[in-house]
């Protein structure tokens, strides 16, 4: 058997709707967690973009829904973050919203990735950044906001209650936090058949939130469209594009 078949083989025995539900159940699901190693041994390629490198292609349909996300988190920061205000970026990958925020704001990005962390490094010499799983590392300071985006679909579900819990504590009083994240696009994805990449209800996530947040939006990041537990009309062009995505937006309560 090829190699490649043999790791498609094991890939499909050991994340299967039937293996993470168990894991979930059992809490295992994070103790098993393959999506941070495989960050982890991320290798910066000079001949892409700093966009590709982050995992986005550059299709006029990808660059527009970035760039809409992009707007959005300056609109809301501008509102809820005074200029000079501390912000951390969880999942800051090549740095590349920390560049566009880093004239205004003092920003520090975290990072599980090594190869992320030099590339932004290179790009923000001056700026914080910390190596390791956001679930794991202290931090000095309590962030005026926390953003994130395209980071969420790799945090294990049994994690999600203390990602939202470590973002508060982690706040200062009416902080704001931002997460752009691939939402449940079909009925199958709450089951959890992937758990390298976990497309997130938004109802789910809208509960899980709460606890900790006042939720301002949580609704389709390109279009603003409000789905419950799953997207009914996706963009067909590719279920991964980043058109197809949510965003929450919340404030410490
Ligand atoms: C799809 S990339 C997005 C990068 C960046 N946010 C952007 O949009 O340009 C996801 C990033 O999240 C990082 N990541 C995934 N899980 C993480 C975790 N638990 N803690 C910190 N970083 C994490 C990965 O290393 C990777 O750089």
């Amino acid at each position: 058997m090829h190699k490649k078949n043999k790791v498609g083989l094991y890939s499909l025995l050991t994340n299967n709707i039937l293996i993470n539900n168990f894991l979930i159940a059992t809490g295992l699901d994070a103790k098993k967690e393959m999506s941070v190693g495989q960050w982890r041994s991320f290798k910066y390629n000079s001949s892409s973009s700093l966009q590709q490198n982050a995992g986005f292609s550059h299709t006029d349909e990808v660059d527009d829904a970035i760039e809409k996300v992009k707007n959005k988190l300056k609109e809301y920061l501008k509102v809820h973050a005074p200029i000079g205000s501390e912000i951390l970026d969880f999942g800051c990958g090549p740095g590349i919203y920390m560049k566009l925020l880093s004239n205004d704001y003092k920003i520090s990005g975290v990072d599980v990735s090594e190869g992320m962390l030099e590339t932004a490094h290179n790009l923000l010499p001056e700026s914080k950044l910390y190596l390791g799983n956001f679930l794991n590392i202290s931090f000095k300071e309590k962030y005026q906001a926390i953003y994130s985006i395209s980071v969420l679909e790799y945090i294990p579900v049994s994690k999600v209650d203390d990602f939202f819990k470590k973002c508060a504590n982690n706040m200062k009083e009416k902080g704001l936090l931002f997460i752009q994240y691939p939402h449940a696009l079909k009925k199958i994805d709450l089951f959890y058949p992937d758990r390298n990449y976990i497309n997130y209800s938004p109802a789910f996530i809208s509960k899980k939130a709460s606890k900790y947040f006042t939720v301002l939006e949580n609704k389709q990041s390109y279009d603003g469209r409000e789905t419950c537990e799953f997207d009914t009309q996706p963009y067909p062009t590719n279920s991964k594009t980043f058109k197809n995505g949510y965003l929450l937006v919340a404030i410490k309560k």
